[in-house]
């Protein structure tokens, strides 16, 4: 579903790759957590993912449409979470879905039942007609998870979701997350939670310094660290190991 080959990406005149001849294959109706250290290199390729960053070299198919050769097409298949919710401070959240969904094409029915169901469920119905400058960091991300859900993608990307999130509304969009693989879609996700990567992901990958240096299962992850009992474990074995 989300195939990634020997990636690699250096910022301007950098040494050393931000990313580095990384490769990884998401299956369908998998969640996958990404984890790793602060500058690991997450980030730069949840941007590469998403099309905004391009690669240096390799490629990447989002559902079987390569996203250098074929943008656009490949861009519908996904929905975008950033990790820093800065978005069109002007618009209300109104504006801003309706926005979403002229961009994605999705039908009005359709986008009236998912800005219902989504802006219910965050409890964000009393600040939909004003501007996003006024909102919270949460509000702000509530609104982009909804804006990522309007057109139903195939793949879900999400750059350190839970930051900044209520308990409630966190708890709300882990359901969001396993309801989207439920429904036979892929979710991508980065974070620094280990207790939620442990919980709910069927694969989890590890990357440093641009490399993945671990990947599997949970039970997978544990086994190959040896004598571990926790992610958090294994998380500190791995990392300090490859430094
Ligand atoms: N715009 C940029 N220009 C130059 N270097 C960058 C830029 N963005 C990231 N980097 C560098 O690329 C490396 C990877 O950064 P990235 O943001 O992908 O890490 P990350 O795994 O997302 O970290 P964090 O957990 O802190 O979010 C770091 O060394 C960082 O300094
Ligand atoms: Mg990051």
């Amino acid at each position: 579903m989300l195939s990634i080959r020997e990636v690699s990406k250096t910022y301007g005149k950098r040494q050393v790759p931000a990313v580095d001849n990384l490769s990884l294959e998401i299956k369908e109706g998998e969640i996958f957590g990404f984890i790793g250290p602060n500058g690991a290199g997450k980030t730069t390729t949840i941007k590469m993912l998403t099309g905004i960053l391009p690669p240096d070299k390799g490629s990447i198919l989002i559902a079987g449409v390569d996203l250098v050769k074929n943008p656009v097409e490949a861009k519908r298949k996904i929905g975008y979470v950033p990790a820093n919710p800065n978005i069109y401070e002007r618009l209300t959240g109104m504006e801003y879905l309706e926005f979403i969904g002229d961009v994605y094409g999705v039908p009005y029915a359709e986008r009236r039942e998912r800005i219902n169901k989504y802006m219910k469920m965050f409890e964000m119905e009393f600040s939909f007609n004003e501007q996003i400058r006024s909102y919270s960091h949460g509000m702000r991300q509530k609104l982009l998870i909804t804006g990522a859900l309007m057109h139903n993608p195939k793949v879900w990307i999400l750059d350190e979701p839970l930051t900044g999130l209520d308990p409630r509304s966190s708890f709300l969009l882990k359901e969001q997350m396993k309801e989207h693989k439920k429904n036979g879609n892929t979710v991508f996700f980065s974070t620094h939670i280990l207790e939620v990567a442990e919980k709910l992901c069927d694969r989890i990958g590890i990357i440093d310094k641009g490399r993945l240096v671990l990947i599997g299962t949970i039970e997978e992850l544990k086994e190959k660290a040896q004598k571990n009992s926790s992610l958090e474990d294994v998380f500190m074995t791995i990392t300090d190991q490859e430094g």
